[in-house]
């Protein structure tokens, strides 16, 4: 099913994720409902290196959420995205993979930025806002 085009809305002005503080360096991610290619899914924001930085919350080894802990994404070390069924690790900032079953793959990136204090989420083609309860 397609959406009609987002009229004057968060493709250009992003939608409210959280407060930026609630992003603590390299701490848990706040996670938030989307829509990938209009079926339900998960997607997660983290800070890394002081910027936020979001995924979907799909692995590209097999398609299945990759969280340790609900909002746990990144290995001991601080430095990787881990995913938990097989450790596949990507880089947070780009989401390539790094190293364990996912060779060539990536995360499919959802863009974010932080202004005023606050985290905004920017819906793509592919990935767009939830639809409401
Ligand atoms: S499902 Fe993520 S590494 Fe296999």
């Amino acid at each position: 099913m397609n959406h009609p085009p987002l009229a004057g809305h968060p493709a250009d002005t992003g939608l409210e994720l959280c407060e930026g503080s609630a992003l603590q360096e390299r701490g848990l991610a706040v996670s938030f409902d989307i829509q990938l290619w209009d079926h339900p899914a998960r997607a997660f924001a983290l800070r890394f290196d002081g910027r936020p930085v979001a995924y979907v919350n799909r692995c590209a080894h097999v398609p299945a959420e990759m969280d340790w802990q609900p909002d746990h994404f990144l290995d001991d070390s601080g430095e990787w995205i881990m995913c938990a069924i097989h450790g596949a690790i990507y880089d947070p900032r780009d989401g390539r993979c790094a190293g364990g079953p996912c060779p060539g793959g990536k995360l499919i990136e959802v863009k974010v930025d932080e202004r005023d204090g606050k985290v905004y989420w920017y819906p793509s083609a592919d990935v767009q806002p939830a639809f409401p309860d």
